[in-house]
């Protein structure tokens, strides 16, 4: 469980703040995946960032279901499914853990009916060991199981913000680091290289990991330099906005009702005082490391 899934979470800001996934992602999955597209499952679903990506960019599958344990998020994204009315008529939301699909009808539940499960930028939440098991459970023979998500930021071209941003996320005096649920983040913090799939559930396991060395060595970094290259150009203003959708973010600001100074204004002062060229409404690079793992159910 999440701060994600407290009642008074801004699913509403998340949705606006938060990055989405790129083209060439969709592209990896779609060329993964065998067979047929009758249904798939969205677990963890939130407000739907990437069910919504799942239904426009694969554009195959008949079916999908984004399912989240917060009734805040799955109203969210019902709610978006409304204002595009006429759009996304093969998705719908449920209230869910990811570790049950008991939302299925009786006769598909746990009788291996998906053809694919994603599970994105939310495993780590997870009762990983209980969560592959349904899934396994749930997936055809060969289904695809794709996890993906992303942790740390940086400014490819602003080096000095990367010690910024490790100090305001881990630091347990001046940031972050006691305001996590744990284990989570630091399951994400590894991007889940701890998380191991079950031999003996799945199969032709296939991993990658993208981190800033390999995207800053690039010449083109504005151009997709790996296949799976979180990036967006915002505001200063907007990563700040992107910060307040963090869960640990939620926890300090319920903890600190009267501090003088919000931590992430305090944090865009520094990255101010080491890049003065800059304001709060200078549009900058913004990249994410970001991981992929894709199975089959055997
Ligand atoms: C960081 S958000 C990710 C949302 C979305 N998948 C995305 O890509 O932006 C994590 C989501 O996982 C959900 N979550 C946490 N634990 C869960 C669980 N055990 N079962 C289902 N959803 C869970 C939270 O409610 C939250 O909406």
């Amino acid at each position: 469980m999440s701060q994600f899934s407290a009642t008074d979470f801004d699913a509403k800001a998340y949705f606006n703040n938060r990055p989405s996934y790129p083209d060439s992602l969709y592209d990896l999955i779609d060329q993964y995946h065998r067979g047929s597209r009758k249904l798939a499952v969205d677990v963890g679903c939130g407000p739907g960032v990437a069910t919504f990506q799942l239904a426009a960019r694969l554009n195959s599958f008949d079916k999908i279901i984004g399912t989240d344990v917060s009734n805040t998020m799955v109203e969210r994204a019902r709610s978006r499914k409304n204002d595009n009315s006429g759009k996304y008529t093969q998705v719908s939301f449920e209230v869910s853990s990811a570790e049950s699909f008991s939302f299925l009808s009786t006769s598909q539940i746990d009788n291996k009916s998906l053809d694919m499960i994603t599970a994105v930028e939310c495993a780590h939440w997870f009762d990983f060991d209980k969560f592959q098991r349904a899934a396994a459970a749930n997936l055809r023979k060969g289904g695809t199981f794709a996890i993906w998500g992303y942790s740390d930021a940086f400014f490819p071209e602003y080096p000095k913000i990367d010690s910024l941003i490790m100090e305001l996320t881990y630091d347990e005096e001046h940031g972050f680091g006691k305001y996590w649920d744990q284990p989570g983040h630091t399951i994400l913090r590894s991007m889940y290289r701890d998380l191991h799939l079950d031999s003996n559930l799945f199969t032709d396991v296939q991993v990658g990991y993208f981190m800033e060395d390999e995207i800053r060595s690039k010449e083109h970094v504005k151009n997709e330099p790996v296949p799976f290259f979180m990036s967006k150009f915002i505001t200063l203003g907007q990563y700040q906005e992107f910060l307040k959708t963090w869960s640990g973010y939620h926890t300090w600001r319920h903890l600190h009702p009267n501090a003088e100074k919000d931590i992430t204004d305090e944090f865009i002062d520094r990255i101010l005082e080491v890049y003065p060229e800059l304001s709060r409404s200078s549009t900058v690079q913004v990249c994410w490391r970001s991981f992929y793992k894709f199975a089959r159910a055997l």
